[in-house]
């Protein structure tokens, strides 16, 4: 399978006006065409600066200190502002976390679709109406018609992200990075989602960068998870690989706190994750989990291990795998 993202040694700062200090350290990141990908970690650790890396929406301050984005044959970190646009809404489709304030309020719906769809040629008034009606009954909305005429304070949240997804797809985009899209939806909706993006992806073959804190979420949608810590990957592979034989003492952590999730045929209790957050205020040499990690020697606390492969599944530990 042909590669669409490809993310090579990448590494972006920060600053908070006094300090300035790394959040993405070296993070190298592949994505096939038609993978579902969940990029898995605690808030804060560098999810959505990965994303905001991608499209080009880094804040103020922020700055790409090495590193290659390419989506397909496209360096990303190359392209001009105007160029972005144009990928954004070509060829990247994205859903954030909260679906109201992705959304223009003094916008209708048709008048949304309509921007994004014009971004490069004219369409008839018919054709916008036609082209988002056709996105909308794919994101699972049964009146169209109604929907396009409506604002997005009139919507519910739920029927937002819906919009939010079918505007995200309407140029079928090679790409869709979805932050967090779920995380602001009730259970019963969250799923409904979930069902409809990973329907969605599997019907267009279409690559997908899903970004959640849990690891759950991650095993309902995704294919493959890199698993994130301090702004580095700490593993990463097949879904049933990382959960079946998890590695890296920060996944094992992780899937301790899964609620009622059943490995073979034990029942684990929920267990949170000891000690404090990580900051990167705080960052020093070696492992970026070592302050929480059960295991942690004095080598990890001096270097940054070397990132180990057993065929595809990967994980940057000094341990050695027990397989
Ligand atoms: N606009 C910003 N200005 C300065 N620092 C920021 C900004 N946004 C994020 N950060 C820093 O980057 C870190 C990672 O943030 P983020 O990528 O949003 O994490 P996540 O999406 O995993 O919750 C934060 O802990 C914070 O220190
Ligand atoms: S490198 Fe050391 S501190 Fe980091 S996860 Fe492995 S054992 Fe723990
Ligand atoms: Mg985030």
């Amino acid at each position: 399978m042909t590669d669409i993202l490809n993310i090579h040694d990448l590494t972006v700062s920060m600053t908070n006006g006094e300090q300035r200090f790394t959040v993405l350290q070296h993070v190298d990141l592949c994505i096939k065409r038609g993978e579902i990908r969940a990029i898995v970690g605690e808030s804060g650790c560098g999810k959505s600066t990965l994303a905001n890396s991608i499209i080009g929406f880094l804040p103020a301050g922020a700055a790409v200190e090495s590193g290659s984005v390419r989506l397909a044959d496209t360096e990303l970190l190359s392209c001009t502002g105007e160029e972005m646009r144009m990928i954004r809404a070509e060829r990247i489709g994205v859903v954030f976390q909260d679906p109201f304030s992705a959304l223009d309020p003094v916008c209708t719906v048709r008048q949304l679709f309509r921007a994004i769809l014009t971004v490069r040629r004219r369409y008839s008034r018919a054709e916008i109406t036609e082209k988002a009606s056709a996105a909308l009954h794919g994101a699972g909305i049964k009146d169209p018609g109604t929907i396009l005429t409506r604002y997005p304070h009139e919507l519910s949240g739920g029927l937002r992200q819906r919009v939010l997804i079918a505007m995200a797809l309407v140029n079928e985009p090679d790409l869709l990075i979805a932050d967090e899209p779920t995380t602001a939806l009730d259970v019963t909706i969250q799923k409904e989602i979930l069902t409809l993006l990973r329907r969605l992806a599997r019907e267009r073959g279409l690559s997908v960068l899903f970004i959640t804190h849990s690891l759950d979420v991650a095993a309902e949608i995704a294919d493959t998870i890199s698993v994130f810590y301090g702004g580095r990957i700490a593993e990463e592979g097949k879904i049933s690989d990382i959960f079946a034989y998890p590695i890296h003492p920060y996944t094992q952590a992780l899937l301790k706190t899964i609620p009622s999730l059943s490995f073979g045929k034990e029942e684990r209790r929920l267990m949170p994750i000891e000690g404090e957050l990580f900051s990167f205020l705080d960052q020093h040499a070696g492992c970026p989990f070592a302050p929480r990690c059960p295991y942690a020697r004095d080598i990890c606390y001096q270097t940054c291990p070397d990132t180990k492969a057993i065929g595809d599944h990967t994980y940057t530990c000094i341990m050695e795998n027990q397989l």
